[in-house]
């Protein structure tokens, strides 16, 4: 048995909201502390490319980036234009002021909540949200109309990504290509999606949109209208702005890849700031994590002696419930799996 050397303290990285106060938020990170770098762009079509040269170096950048960075934008991934059109247009449809009062019955209520809404959050969120399970089981309030189904429709061509680059990331790690898929078990992977609503700054009531956090999970995906306040903390220890090209996905490994690899792809601190947005802007971030039920530990291909296990493994569904499940109740959506 291999002697654990630590264990990662869950408010070191997720459920940023009980765990980093205002004052370390402004406290830590001056604003002397921007870089310019860029966030790498991968391009998609390459990682899968008939021309095995041109495949193996798509292979090689993106094993780069993700020790060096573990976050880049995903371009021709294929997902078409019109996707993001309709998800975009239904969740301002969804946000809708005048809808207010029905989005209200989602606010947290008891511990069967499989649905979260929630406004300017007592502990200083400056956004409209609205979480839900995306997968296994997925629904959705039933308004607007056929929002729903556009909904899942972009989490279905979503998945396919997901699954797409754990197989390159696999190929990456010198692994078999289900390496990830099965460590995981992404077939029955469990994902929540928050659509956010960030507002502009003359209506908004202080500077952070969301505090620094990690997020759980294999990777997050995230798409968004205009950019405006998604910050990312480099390996470098500095914020970098995300610009994220038009209907490009920001990819994001999430802490179980780092814990299954043993801390070689990491997850990174992020945070939005909305202090300088003129304009209102929406995003919608979707955690594609392990199944809950699956235990996840550093995977004995990472671990030796000049690398001893770094993290303690647990379920899926412990480890999220040691760190708030992310406002959704995991033990109703286990039940609802079995
Ligand atoms: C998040 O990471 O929780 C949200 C990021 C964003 O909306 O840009
Ligand atoms: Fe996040």
């Amino acid at each position: 048995m291999v002697e654990i050397v630590s264990s990662r303290n869950p408010c070191e990285f997720t459920t940023p909201v009980h765990c980093i106060s205002d004052s370390t938020f402004l406290g830590d990170h001056h604003a002397d502390q921007y870089s310019d770098d860029e966030i790498p762009t991968v391009d998609y079509s390459l990682l899968f490319s008939d021309d095995p040269q041109q495949q193996s170096l798509a292979l090689e950048y993106l094993s780069q980036v993700c020790q060096e960075y573990g976050f880049f934008y995903l371009v021709n991934h294929g997902i078409p234009d019109k996707v993001f059109d309709n998800l975009f247009e239904g969740t301002y449809d969804f946000f809708d002021p005048s809808t207010m009062d029905e989005r209200r019955v989602y606010t947290k209520k008891g511990p069967k909540d499989r649905i979260r809404w929630d406004r300017n959050t007592s502990s200083g969120e400056n956004r409209e949200y609205i979480k839900v399970i995306a997968h296994p089981q997925y629904h959705f309030p039933p308004n607007p109309p056929r929002f729903s189904e556009v909904l899942d429709g972009y989490y279905t061509e979503m998945r396919k990504i997901v699954i797409g680059l754990a197989r390159a990331m696999s190929k990456t790690l010198e692994l078999k290509e289900d390496f990830i898929e099965k460590a995981f078990n992404l077939k029955s992977g469990f994902d929540v999606s928050a659509l956010n609503l960030y507002p502009p700054n003359h209506m908004s009531k202080g500077r952070v949109g969301v505090p620094d956090h990690t997020d759980p999970g294999f990777i997050v995906t995230l798409v968004q209208d205009v950019n405006g306040g998604l910050q990312i903390l480099s390996h470098k220890g500095k914020w970098i702005n995300a610009y994220i090209p038009h209907n490009a996905i920001l990819i994001q490994i999430g802490d179980h890849l780092e814990i299954l690899s043993n801390g070689k792809y990491k997850s990174h601190i992020h945070r939005v700031l909305v202090e300088n947005n003129k304009v209102q802007r929406i995003s919608v971030a979707t955690l594609h994590g392990p199944s809950l039920d699956k235990y996840i530990s550093p995977a004995p291909e990472f671990v030796d002696e000049d690398h001893p296990q770094a993290y303690r493994g647990m379920t899926y569904k412990d480890y999220l419930e040691a760190n708030g499940g992310d406002q959704i109740d995991v033990q109703s959506s286990l039940d609802q799996i079995k």
